[in-house]
């Protein structure tokens, strides 16, 4: 028997702009997804369409046990964070010598195929190796860690990220003119963001401008609205969507001393809030 975790994601900067060759700041956050596989003779119960690809992938069978710390469909990355862990708890039960590398590869390559071809390697590389990474067109680069304290609201209203990546698709087609310099203005911002990585004020300055464009290109929904007014009104730095949009989560980036009634406001603007910070392990052998 073989149990590994993996940590989940929030986007900083960038989510939507990276699909279209941009660079994108994302980092890995406490809440965990943990995996355990064990060798049987028959094939496994699959529970959701990655654990089977894992399987397949990797040519063994096996049954297989999740624990997850994580909301499902919620733009925290928990589709990554299942497929990288399930993809290392099999290697090692199975003794089958992958690298982390491979593992993180291989857990991009079946986020591909599940979604469609409609996935940028983000969640897959920050679950795997935890910490912050700038991302770019299938490039990371490992940012120093910050001691970031982020608030994350749940707005429990469901999200489909292929969906949401296909509607800024045909937004971006009908108005080029306008949406093209809206993704340009989210590179501006995310290349400003690396100057300031160590002043959250002045990031939260760039996460507000950057929510707004998100709104522009289509992504918003009634209920993060009112969790990023509700989040800025309460004293954080910034606010914004996370992920997808359209539903999901935002993230706020919070003074210390804030944070439990950040978290509050959210909770009565009927989110569900998660006080986080960095994780900077990825995957990890329990
Ligand atoms: C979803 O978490 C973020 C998007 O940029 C899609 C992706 O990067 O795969 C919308």
């Amino acid at each position: 028997m073989a149990t590994w975790s993996a940590p989940g994601k929030v986007f900083l900067f960038g989510e939507h702009a990276v699909v279209y060759g941009k660079p994108g700041i994302a980092l890995a956050i406490r809440p965990r997804v943990y995996v355990t596989v064990r060798k049987t003779s028959h094939a496994h119960h699959a529970k959701s369409p990655y654990i089977d690809q894992c399987f397949k992938e990797l040519n063994v069978k096996g049954s297989v046990y999740i624990n997850s710390q994580l909301p499902s469909s919620s733009g925290l990355g928990s589709s990554a964070a299942v497929t990288v862990a399930t993809l290392a708890a099999i290697n090692d039960e199975f003794g089958l010598g992958k690298t982390r590398d491979q593992i993180a590869e291989l857990a991009f390559k079946i986020e591909k195929r599940v979604q469609k071809g409609r996935a940028s390697p983000t969640d897959t590389t920050v679950s795997t190796y935890g910490g912050m990474f700038l991302i770019k067109e299938g490039t990371r680069k490992r940012l120093a860690p910050q001691n970031y304290h982020l608030v994350v609201g749940n707005s429990q209203a469901t999200h489909s990220t292929a969906r949401m990546v296909e509607k800024v698709a045909d937004l971006k087609g009908k108005y080029p003119t306008i949406c093209e310099p809206v993704l340009n203005a989210i590179e501006a911002i995310t290349l400003d963001a690396m100057k300031h990585l160590d002043e959250p004020q002045y990031l939260g300055r760039l996460m507000d401008m950057n929510h707004a464009l998100l709104d522009v290109l289509g992504v918003g929904h009634p209920h993060l609205s009112r969790l990023v007014l509700a989040a800025r009104a309460t004293g954080a730095y910034g606010a914004k969507i996370t992920g997808a949009g359209g539903g999901g989560c935002m993230v706020a980036l919070a003074p210390k001393n804030l944070k439990a009634r950040i978290a509050g406001a959210l909770e009565v603007t009927e989110g569900r809030a998660l006080i986080t910070c960095l994780d900077t392990e990825g995957l990890r052998k329990e």
